[in-house]
């Protein structure tokens, strides 16, 4: 039988099921309600699941109050590009902004404290992935997300941009510092 033939039994899909394929379809069955539990269950006991509220907001309104923080809070500059660097007070709202290909400023916390963090892209779509503690957030044009940030340990982490962004993108590094 070549398989331009007709099959032998015409109404093959009327067969009875075998039962090695009924096992792995229930298997399937299972294994997807699983795992669809556990994004419910992952995101009430996964430490590092974090809940975002979204805003609409417009480039020039969110630049407007991510300088205004700069402007209040700098501390020093930083790196070959002198990027500015802020200590925002303790369980404030900090800003930082995604453009084609930077994240700015440099934001300076406190260990153990909270900080409401905000996150909006001038320009493309970005991602937002903090190292190496591995959070990832999908930062968009026009929204912003916010979500509360503890940091549990002093040091440097990088700000990672995962979302491809063109011939920029695997220079688009931010740095938050954590300090005690
Ligand atoms: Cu921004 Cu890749």
């Amino acid at each position: 039988m070549t398989c331009i033939s007709p099959p032998a039994q015409k109404n093959w899909w009327k067969e009875p099921i075998e039962r090695v394929e009924l096992i792995w379809i229930g298997i399937v069955v299972v294994w997807g309600l699983i795992l669809t539990l556990m994004m419910p269950v992952w995101h009430v006991y996964g430490e590092q699941n974090l809940s975002t509220e979204t805003y609409r907001t417009t480039p020039a309104d969110y630049q407007a109050k991510a300088q205004a923080m700069v402007d209040e809070h700098f501390v020093r500059t930083e790196g070959d590009r002198q990027f500015p660097v802020v200590a925002p007070p303790v369980g404030s709202d900090v800003y930082m902004v995604a453009r084609l290909w930077d994240w700015w400023p440099i934001l300076e916390l406190k260990e153990g404290q909270s900080y409401r963090l905000h996150l909006t892209s001038m320009d493309w779509n970005h991602g937002f992935s903090l190292q190496p503690v591995n959070i990832n957030i999908q930062v968009l044009p026009g929204y912003e997300h916010v979500f509360t940030v503890t940091p549990n340990k002093t040091g440097e982490y990088s700000v990672v941009c995962n979302e491809f962004c063109g011939i920029g993108h695997h220079n688009m590094v931010g740095k938050i510092h954590v300090v005690k």
